[in-house]
Protein backbone atom coordinates (compact mmCIF):
# COMPACT_ATOMS: atom_id res chain seq x y z
CA UNK A 1 0.00 0.00 0.00
CA UNK A 2 1.11 3.30 -0.47
CA UNK A 3 1.54 4.85 3.32
CA UNK A 4 2.06 8.68 4.42
CA UNK A 5 3.15 9.26 7.96
CA UNK A 6 2.54 12.69 9.57
CA UNK A 7 4.96 13.46 12.28
CA UNK A 8 8.16 12.06 11.94
CA UNK A 9 9.10 11.96 15.84
CA UNK A 10 9.88 8.55 18.27
CA UNK A 11 6.52 7.48 16.91
CA UNK A 12 6.04 8.63 13.44
CA UNK A 13 9.55 7.63 12.11
CA UNK A 14 9.60 4.32 13.60
CA UNK A 15 6.21 3.44 12.20
CA UNK A 16 7.29 5.05 8.22
CA UNK A 17 10.52 2.91 8.55
CA UNK A 18 8.56 -0.17 9.97
CA UNK A 19 5.99 0.41 7.69
CA UNK A 20 8.36 -0.10 4.79
CA UNK A 21 9.95 -2.82 5.70
CA UNK A 22 6.87 -4.76 6.00
CA UNK A 23 6.54 -4.07 2.08
CA UNK A 24 4.53 -0.96 1.50
CA UNK A 25 5.46 2.46 0.01
CA UNK A 26 6.32 5.18 2.61
CA UNK A 27 6.43 8.93 2.42
CA UNK A 28 7.02 10.60 6.41
CA UNK A 29 6.25 14.21 6.34
CA UNK A 30 7.66 16.40 9.10
CA UNK A 31 8.08 20.14 9.41
CA UNK A 32 11.55 19.80 10.74
CA UNK A 33 13.92 19.84 7.50
CA UNK A 34 16.82 18.30 9.72
CA UNK A 35 15.07 15.40 10.79
CA UNK A 36 14.01 14.82 7.46
CA UNK A 37 17.68 15.51 5.57
CA UNK A 38 18.59 12.90 8.65
CA UNK A 39 15.76 10.37 7.60
CA UNK A 40 17.10 11.07 3.72
CA UNK A 41 20.45 10.01 4.34
CA UNK A 42 19.47 6.76 6.21
CA UNK A 43 20.18 8.30 10.05
CA UNK A 44 17.95 8.30 12.84
CA UNK A 45 17.36 11.30 14.44
CA UNK A 46 17.12 10.11 17.57
CA UNK A 47 18.18 6.84 19.72
CA UNK A 48 16.94 3.74 18.90
CA UNK A 49 18.25 0.70 19.29
CA UNK A 50 18.23 -1.04 15.69
CA UNK A 51 17.00 2.06 14.21
CA UNK A 52 19.73 2.83 12.06
CA UNK A 53 20.33 -0.85 10.94
CA UNK A 54 16.99 -1.00 10.06
CA UNK A 55 17.52 2.08 7.92
CA UNK A 56 20.33 0.95 6.28
CA UNK A 57 19.07 -2.68 5.54
CA UNK A 58 16.80 -0.35 3.69
CA UNK A 59 18.88 1.32 1.54
CA UNK A 60 17.75 0.11 -1.80
CA UNK A 61 14.20 1.16 -0.89
CA UNK A 62 15.29 4.45 -0.39
CA UNK A 63 17.17 5.01 -3.25
CA UNK A 64 14.48 3.39 -5.09
CA UNK A 65 12.05 6.42 -3.80
CA UNK A 66 10.01 3.02 -1.69
CA UNK A 67 10.80 5.31 1.39
CA UNK A 68 11.23 8.82 1.47
CA UNK A 69 10.72 11.45 3.84
CA UNK A 70 9.86 15.42 3.27
CA UNK A 71 8.99 18.35 4.54
CA UNK A 72 6.05 19.08 2.14
CA UNK A 73 2.79 17.81 2.78
CA UNK A 74 1.56 17.36 -0.99
CA UNK A 75 3.95 14.15 -0.96
CA UNK A 76 1.14 12.71 1.13
CA UNK A 77 -0.96 12.73 -1.92
CA UNK A 78 -1.48 9.67 -3.31
CA UNK A 79 -1.28 7.42 -0.21
CA UNK A 80 -4.36 5.39 0.47
CA UNK A 81 -3.68 5.61 4.45
CA UNK A 82 -2.14 8.48 6.20
CA UNK A 83 -1.13 7.85 9.40
CA UNK A 84 -0.97 10.68 11.96
CA UNK A 85 1.97 10.14 14.62
CA UNK A 86 2.34 14.00 16.14
CA UNK A 87 3.08 14.92 19.69
CA UNK A 88 0.45 15.97 21.90
CA UNK A 89 2.68 17.29 24.84
CA UNK A 90 1.59 18.77 28.02
CA UNK A 91 -0.32 22.42 27.48
CA UNK A 92 1.75 25.27 29.53
CA UNK A 93 0.29 25.81 32.60
CA UNK A 94 -2.67 23.22 32.76
CA UNK A 95 -2.61 18.98 32.79
CA UNK A 96 -4.54 19.06 29.19
CA UNK A 97 -2.91 17.84 26.51
CA UNK A 98 -1.69 20.16 23.42
CA UNK A 99 -3.54 19.42 20.55
CA UNK A 100 -2.06 22.09 18.39
CA UNK A 101 -0.11 19.80 16.39
CA UNK A 102 -2.68 16.90 15.77
CA UNK A 103 -5.00 19.78 14.67
CA UNK A 104 -2.40 21.25 12.28
CA UNK A 105 -1.44 17.96 11.06
CA UNK A 106 -5.08 16.95 9.86
CA UNK A 107 -5.72 20.45 8.63
CA UNK A 108 -3.02 20.13 6.16
CA UNK A 109 -4.06 16.73 5.40
CA UNK A 110 -7.15 17.58 3.99
CA UNK A 111 -6.21 19.46 0.82
CA UNK A 112 -4.11 16.28 -0.38
CA UNK A 113 -6.80 13.65 0.14
CA UNK A 114 -8.89 11.71 -1.97
CA UNK A 115 -12.30 10.42 -1.86
CA UNK A 116 -11.81 6.56 0.21
CA UNK A 117 -8.28 7.87 1.82
CA UNK A 118 -8.21 6.86 5.47
CA UNK A 119 -6.85 9.33 7.83
CA UNK A 120 -5.61 6.67 11.12
CA UNK A 121 -4.72 8.74 14.26
CA UNK A 122 -1.88 7.24 16.53
CA UNK A 123 -1.11 10.08 18.71
CA UNK A 124 -2.30 9.89 22.12
CA UNK A 125 -5.33 11.92 22.74
CA UNK A 126 -7.80 13.27 25.00
CA UNK A 127 -11.35 11.14 24.82
CA UNK A 128 -13.61 12.94 22.42
CA UNK A 129 -10.70 14.59 19.87
CA UNK A 130 -11.48 11.68 17.03
CA UNK A 131 -15.11 12.33 16.99
CA UNK A 132 -13.95 16.25 16.73
CA UNK A 133 -11.59 15.61 13.74
CA UNK A 134 -13.64 12.89 12.08
CA UNK A 135 -16.02 15.90 11.40
CA UNK A 136 -13.17 17.86 9.94
CA UNK A 137 -12.13 15.43 7.52
CA UNK A 138 -16.00 14.98 6.41
CA UNK A 139 -16.20 18.83 6.23
CA UNK A 140 -12.83 19.27 4.13
CA UNK A 141 -12.17 15.90 2.80
CA UNK A 142 -15.67 14.47 1.38
CA UNK A 143 -15.22 11.15 0.92
CA UNK A 144 -12.20 10.79 2.99
CA UNK A 145 -12.59 8.34 6.23
CA UNK A 146 -10.89 8.52 9.80
CA UNK A 147 -9.98 6.12 12.33
CA UNK A 148 -8.32 5.82 15.09
CA UNK A 149 -5.25 3.14 15.66
CA UNK A 150 -3.26 3.76 18.97
CA UNK A 151 0.21 2.92 19.62
CA UNK A 152 1.52 1.12 22.66
CA UNK A 153 5.41 1.04 21.20
CA UNK A 154 8.16 1.19 24.08
CA UNK A 155 11.28 3.70 23.46
CA UNK A 156 14.00 0.94 23.58
CA UNK A 157 11.60 -1.72 21.70
CA UNK A 158 10.41 0.59 19.22
CA UNK A 159 11.10 -1.75 16.33
CA UNK A 160 10.15 -4.79 17.81
CA UNK A 161 6.76 -2.93 19.10
CA UNK A 162 5.65 -1.98 15.77
CA UNK A 163 6.55 -5.24 13.66
CA UNK A 164 5.38 -7.47 16.04
CA UNK A 165 2.48 -5.58 18.22
CA UNK A 166 0.71 -7.60 20.94
CA UNK A 167 -2.66 -6.42 19.90
CA UNK A 168 -3.72 -4.01 17.17
CA UNK A 169 -6.96 -1.33 18.00
CA UNK A 170 -9.06 -0.04 15.38
CA UNK A 171 -11.32 3.18 16.45
CA UNK A 172 -13.47 3.34 13.54
CA UNK A 173 -17.18 4.76 12.45
CA UNK A 174 -20.49 3.16 12.16
CA UNK A 175 -21.62 1.73 8.98
CA UNK A 176 -19.34 0.98 5.52
CA UNK A 177 -17.26 3.76 6.09
CA UNK A 178 -15.79 1.79 9.22
CA UNK A 179 -15.76 -1.48 7.05
CA UNK A 180 -13.62 0.28 4.58
CA UNK A 181 -11.43 1.50 6.88
CA UNK A 182 -11.29 -2.04 8.77
CA UNK A 183 -10.18 -3.20 5.26
CA UNK A 184 -7.21 -0.74 4.59
CA UNK A 185 -5.78 -1.47 8.33
CA UNK A 186 -6.26 -5.11 7.64
CA UNK A 187 -3.82 -4.83 4.49
CA UNK A 188 -1.59 -2.36 6.18
CA UNK A 189 -0.89 -4.76 9.07
CA UNK A 190 -1.72 -8.07 7.02
CA UNK A 191 1.90 -9.70 8.53
CA UNK A 192 0.94 -8.87 12.46
CA UNK A 193 -2.78 -10.56 11.22
CA UNK A 194 -1.75 -13.27 9.77
CA UNK A 195 0.76 -14.14 12.92
CA UNK A 196 -2.83 -13.96 14.89
CA UNK A 197 -1.79 -10.73 16.34
CA UNK A 198 -5.10 -9.52 18.33
CA UNK A 199 -7.29 -7.39 16.93
CA UNK A 200 -9.65 -5.62 18.49
CA UNK A 201 -12.42 -3.12 15.96
CA UNK A 202 -14.33 -0.53 17.95
CA UNK A 203 -15.39 3.15 18.11
CA UNK A 204 -13.52 6.40 18.34
CA UNK A 205 -14.11 6.46 22.30
CA UNK A 206 -13.33 3.59 23.29
CA UNK A 207 -10.09 3.87 21.13
CA UNK A 208 -8.94 6.15 22.53
CA UNK A 209 -9.11 5.58 26.31
CA UNK A 210 -7.77 2.21 25.25
CA UNK A 211 -4.59 3.93 24.80
CA UNK A 212 -4.50 6.51 27.95
CA UNK A 213 -6.15 3.60 30.39
CA UNK A 214 -3.53 1.29 29.15
CA UNK A 215 -0.84 3.89 30.50
CA UNK A 216 -2.69 5.20 33.23
CA UNK A 217 -2.93 1.08 34.60
CA UNK A 218 1.40 1.14 34.28
CA UNK A 219 1.87 4.46 36.09
CA UNK A 220 -0.36 3.13 38.95
CA UNK A 221 1.37 -0.42 39.11
CA UNK A 222 4.72 1.94 39.27
CA UNK A 223 3.42 4.49 42.15
CA UNK A 224 1.79 1.39 43.11
CA UNK A 225 5.40 -0.19 44.53
CA UNK A 226 6.97 2.83 45.09
CA UNK A 227 4.48 3.71 47.89
CA UNK A 228 5.25 0.07 49.14
CA UNK A 229 8.73 1.42 49.07
CA UNK A 230 7.86 3.99 51.10
CA UNK A 231 6.74 1.82 53.51
CA UNK A 232 9.37 -0.60 53.57
CA UNK A 233 11.71 2.88 54.23
CA UNK A 234 9.48 3.49 57.36
CA UNK A 235 10.17 0.06 58.21
CA UNK A 236 13.42 -1.94 57.47
CA UNK A 237 11.59 -3.89 54.83
CA UNK A 238 13.17 -5.12 51.32
CA UNK A 239 10.78 -3.49 48.18
CA UNK A 240 12.53 -5.75 45.78
CA UNK A 241 11.79 -8.90 48.09
CA UNK A 242 8.11 -7.68 47.91
CA UNK A 243 7.98 -7.08 44.51
CA UNK A 244 9.26 -10.42 43.71
CA UNK A 245 6.94 -12.12 46.28
CA UNK A 246 3.78 -10.53 44.95
CA UNK A 247 5.12 -10.96 41.30
CA UNK A 248 4.76 -14.53 41.33
CA UNK A 249 0.86 -14.32 41.58
CA UNK A 250 0.10 -13.98 37.90
CA UNK A 251 -2.78 -11.68 38.69
CA UNK A 252 -0.14 -9.23 39.78
CA UNK A 253 2.92 -10.46 37.44
CA UNK A 254 6.46 -8.97 38.31
CA UNK A 255 6.36 -6.70 35.45
CA UNK A 256 6.59 -2.84 36.19
CA UNK A 257 7.00 -3.51 39.56
CA UNK A 258 10.59 -2.02 39.86
CA UNK A 259 10.28 0.59 42.69
CA UNK A 260 13.23 3.24 42.39
CA UNK A 261 12.69 6.78 41.25
CA UNK A 262 9.77 6.28 39.60
CA UNK A 263 8.46 7.04 35.60
CA UNK A 264 9.04 10.04 33.18
CA UNK A 265 9.19 9.99 29.68
CA UNK A 266 7.07 11.91 27.00
CA UNK A 267 3.90 9.70 27.84
CA UNK A 268 3.08 8.07 30.99
CA UNK A 269 3.46 11.88 33.57
CA UNK A 270 1.80 13.60 30.85
CA UNK A 271 -0.91 11.16 29.81
CA UNK A 272 -2.22 10.81 32.94
CA UNK A 273 -2.22 14.66 33.90
CA UNK A 274 -3.77 14.90 30.48
CA UNK A 275 -6.18 12.06 31.43
CA UNK A 276 -7.63 13.63 35.22
CA UNK A 277 -8.22 17.06 32.61
CA UNK A 278 -10.34 15.02 30.51
CA UNK A 279 -12.03 13.28 33.47
CA UNK A 280 -12.53 16.48 35.16
CA UNK A 281 -14.38 18.30 31.51
CA UNK A 282 -16.15 15.64 31.71
CA UNK A 283 -17.33 15.42 35.32
CA UNK A 284 -16.00 12.11 36.24
CA UNK A 285 -13.37 13.78 37.59
CA UNK A 286 -13.96 11.76 40.96
CA UNK A 287 -13.09 8.30 38.87
CA UNK A 288 -9.80 9.34 38.24
CA UNK A 289 -8.83 11.21 41.69
CA UNK A 290 -6.44 8.56 42.16
CA UNK A 291 -4.52 9.27 39.49
CA UNK A 292 -3.12 12.75 41.32
CA UNK A 293 -2.22 10.32 44.22
CA UNK A 294 -0.26 8.45 41.52
CA UNK A 295 0.94 11.66 39.90
CA UNK A 296 2.73 12.80 43.91
CA UNK A 297 4.06 9.40 45.10
CA UNK A 298 6.19 9.34 41.45
CA UNK A 299 7.61 13.02 42.11
CA UNK A 300 7.96 12.08 45.54
CA UNK A 301 10.70 9.45 44.97
CA UNK A 302 12.82 12.28 43.33
CA UNK A 303 12.46 14.14 46.35
CA UNK A 304 13.30 11.60 48.44
CA UNK A 305 16.65 10.87 46.49
CA UNK A 306 17.87 14.59 46.63
CA UNK A 307 17.38 13.49 50.98
CA UNK A 308 19.35 10.41 50.60
CA UNK A 309 22.04 12.03 48.15
CA UNK A 310 22.05 15.02 51.48
CA UNK A 311 22.46 12.16 54.01
CA UNK A 312 25.29 10.25 53.11
CA UNK A 313 27.36 13.26 52.62
CA UNK A 314 26.90 14.48 55.68
CA UNK A 315 23.31 16.97 55.91
CA UNK A 316 24.87 19.37 53.59
CA UNK A 317 25.13 18.86 49.47
CA UNK A 318 27.01 22.51 49.83
CA UNK A 319 29.99 21.84 47.61
CA UNK A 320 29.47 18.43 47.33
CA UNK A 321 31.02 16.31 44.49
CA UNK A 322 27.54 13.95 43.13
CA UNK A 323 28.52 11.88 40.27
CA UNK A 324 25.70 11.30 38.60
CA UNK A 325 25.54 8.29 36.22
CA UNK A 326 22.33 8.22 34.57
CA UNK A 327 20.28 10.91 32.60
CA UNK A 328 17.63 9.46 30.11
CA UNK A 329 14.53 8.58 31.18
CA UNK A 330 15.33 4.74 31.03
CA UNK A 331 18.24 3.13 29.48
CA UNK A 332 18.70 2.62 25.90
CA UNK A 333 16.83 5.88 25.14
CA UNK A 334 17.95 9.03 24.91
CA UNK A 335 14.73 10.52 26.10
CA UNK A 336 15.14 13.30 28.65
CA UNK A 337 11.86 14.09 28.98
CA UNK A 338 10.60 14.61 32.07
CA UNK A 339 12.87 12.71 33.21
CA UNK A 340 13.64 11.75 36.64
CA UNK A 341 17.01 11.32 36.37
CA UNK A 342 17.62 14.83 35.05
CA UNK A 343 15.30 16.36 37.52
CA UNK A 344 17.63 14.86 40.58
CA UNK A 345 20.54 15.66 38.98
CA UNK A 346 19.09 19.61 38.50
CA UNK A 347 17.78 19.40 42.58
CA UNK A 348 20.78 18.32 43.27
CA UNK A 349 22.77 21.45 41.74
CA UNK A 350 20.42 24.10 43.03
CA UNK A 351 20.80 22.43 46.86
CA UNK A 352 24.61 23.48 46.17
CA UNK A 353 25.97 20.40 44.97
CA UNK A 354 28.74 20.13 42.58
CA UNK A 355 26.98 17.77 40.07
CA UNK A 356 29.18 15.86 36.94
CA UNK A 357 26.78 13.78 35.21
CA UNK A 358 26.86 11.45 32.39
CA UNK A 359 25.14 8.97 30.39
CA UNK A 360 25.70 6.94 27.12
CA UNK A 361 23.12 8.40 25.24
CA UNK A 362 21.49 11.49 26.96
CA UNK A 363 24.08 13.82 26.99
CA UNK A 364 23.33 15.98 24.00
CA UNK A 365 19.58 15.81 25.25
CA UNK A 366 20.17 16.95 28.61
CA UNK A 367 22.35 19.70 27.63
CA UNK A 368 19.32 21.03 25.26
CA UNK A 369 17.29 20.67 28.36
CA UNK A 370 19.67 22.27 31.01
CA UNK A 371 22.49 24.11 30.14
CA UNK A 372 23.92 24.51 33.77
CA UNK A 373 24.58 21.02 34.40
CA UNK A 374 28.54 19.93 34.06
CA UNK A 375 28.09 17.25 31.85
CA UNK A 376 30.90 14.43 30.96
CA UNK A 377 31.37 11.37 28.51
CA UNK A 378 32.68 8.55 30.84
CA UNK A 379 31.54 6.90 34.13
CA UNK A 380 35.65 7.53 35.22
CA UNK A 381 35.46 11.76 34.57
CA UNK A 382 32.07 11.52 36.48
CA UNK A 383 33.20 9.53 39.65
CA UNK A 384 36.62 11.32 39.62
CA UNK A 385 36.71 12.27 43.75
CA UNK A 386 33.31 12.03 44.06
CA UNK A 387 31.53 12.43 47.16
CA UNK A 388 28.94 9.98 46.48
CA UNK A 389 27.94 8.30 43.18
CA UNK A 390 23.91 8.37 42.12
CA UNK A 391 22.62 5.49 39.47
CA UNK A 392 19.69 7.42 38.56
CA UNK A 393 18.84 5.18 35.05
CA UNK A 394 20.10 1.36 34.96
CA UNK A 395 21.77 1.14 31.94
CA UNK A 396 23.63 -2.53 31.86
CA UNK A 397 26.94 -0.64 31.84
CA UNK A 398 26.23 0.96 35.51
CA UNK A 399 25.11 -2.68 36.69
CA UNK A 400 27.84 -3.83 35.24
CA UNK A 401 30.70 -1.59 37.57
CA UNK A 402 32.93 -3.11 39.33
CA UNK A 403 33.12 -1.89 43.21
CA UNK A 404 36.99 -2.23 42.94
CA UNK A 405 37.32 0.11 40.40
CA UNK A 406 35.92 2.91 40.77
CA UNK A 407 36.50 2.62 44.68
CA UNK A 408 39.53 4.09 43.23
CA UNK A 409 38.35 6.39 41.30
CA UNK A 410 36.07 7.95 43.61
CA UNK A 411 36.66 10.70 47.01
CA UNK A 412 34.53 8.74 49.27
CA UNK A 413 32.63 5.37 48.70
CA UNK A 414 29.05 6.32 49.06
CA UNK A 415 26.77 4.76 46.44
CA UNK A 416 23.13 5.38 45.64
CA UNK A 417 20.97 3.26 43.43
CA UNK A 418 18.03 4.91 42.17
CA UNK A 419 16.61 1.34 40.32
CA UNK A 420 17.29 -1.18 42.42
CA UNK A 421 19.73 -2.40 40.09
CA UNK A 422 22.82 -3.30 41.59
CA UNK A 423 23.75 -5.94 43.98
CA UNK A 424 23.84 -4.43 47.59
CA UNK A 425 26.32 -6.97 48.94
CA UNK A 426 28.79 -6.77 46.17
CA UNK A 427 29.19 -2.84 47.09
CA UNK A 428 28.81 -3.20 50.92
CA UNK A 429 31.58 -5.87 50.94
CA UNK A 430 33.96 -4.06 48.60
CA UNK A 431 33.47 -1.51 51.49
CA UNK A 432 30.70 1.23 49.94
CA UNK A 433 28.13 2.96 51.49
CA UNK A 434 25.09 1.38 49.59
CA UNK A 435 21.72 3.42 50.14
CA UNK A 436 18.85 2.54 47.93
CA UNK A 437 15.33 3.60 47.80
CA UNK A 438 12.62 0.97 49.60
CA UNK A 439 15.37 -1.11 50.86
CA UNK A 440 17.41 -1.43 54.46
C1 LIG B 1 5.12 3.88 27.64
C2 LIG B 1 4.29 2.59 27.58
O1 LIG B 1 4.98 1.54 28.25
C3 LIG B 1 4.04 2.19 26.12
O2 LIG B 1 3.21 1.03 26.07
C4 LIG B 1 3.34 3.35 25.41
O3 LIG B 1 3.13 3.06 24.04
C5 LIG B 1 4.23 4.58 25.50
O4 LIG B 1 4.45 4.91 26.89
C6 LIG B 1 3.54 5.70 24.81
O5 LIG B 1 2.47 6.13 25.30
O6 LIG B 1 3.95 6.09 23.73
P1 LIG B 1 7.72 4.43 27.37
O7 LIG B 1 7.37 5.83 27.74
O8 LIG B 1 8.63 4.18 26.20
O9 LIG B 1 6.39 3.59 27.07
O10 LIG B 1 8.42 3.81 28.64
P2 LIG B 1 8.13 2.66 29.70
O11 LIG B 1 8.93 1.48 29.36
O12 LIG B 1 6.69 2.48 29.93
O13 LIG B 1 8.77 3.32 31.00
C7 LIG B 1 8.22 4.53 31.52
C8 LIG B 1 8.93 4.93 32.79
O14 LIG B 1 8.60 4.05 33.84
C9 LIG B 1 10.45 4.96 32.72
O15 LIG B 1 10.90 6.15 33.32
C10 LIG B 1 10.86 3.74 33.51
O16 LIG B 1 12.12 3.90 34.11
C11 LIG B 1 9.76 3.67 34.55
N1 LIG B 1 9.54 2.33 35.11
C12 LIG B 1 9.13 1.30 34.30
C13 LIG B 1 9.71 2.11 36.46
O17 LIG B 1 10.06 3.05 37.23
N2 LIG B 1 9.48 0.87 36.98
C14 LIG B 1 9.09 -0.16 36.21
O18 LIG B 1 8.89 -1.27 36.74
C15 LIG B 1 8.92 0.06 34.84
Amino acid sequence: MKISVIGCGYLGAVHAVCMAELGHEVVGVDVDPNKIAMLNRGEAPFFEPGLPELLEKLADIRASGRLSFSTDISAARGAQVHFVAVGTPQKKGSNAADLTYVDAAVEALLPVLSAGDIVVGKSTVPVGTAARLAQRVVEGAPGAILAWNPEFLREGFALKDTLTPDRLVYGVPAGSDGDAAVAALDSVYSVALENDTPRIVTDYATAELVKVSANAFLATKISFINAMAEVCEATGADVTQLADAIGHDVRIGRRFLNAGLGFGGGCLPKDIRAFMARADELGVDQALSFLSDVDAINLRRRTRMVELAREVVGGDLTGKRIAVLGLAFKPNSDDVRDSPALSVAAELASSGAIVVATDPEAIETSRARNHDLHLVETVEEAAAGADAVLILTEWQEYRDLDPETLGGIVGNRAILDGRNCLVPSQWRDAGWTYRALGRP
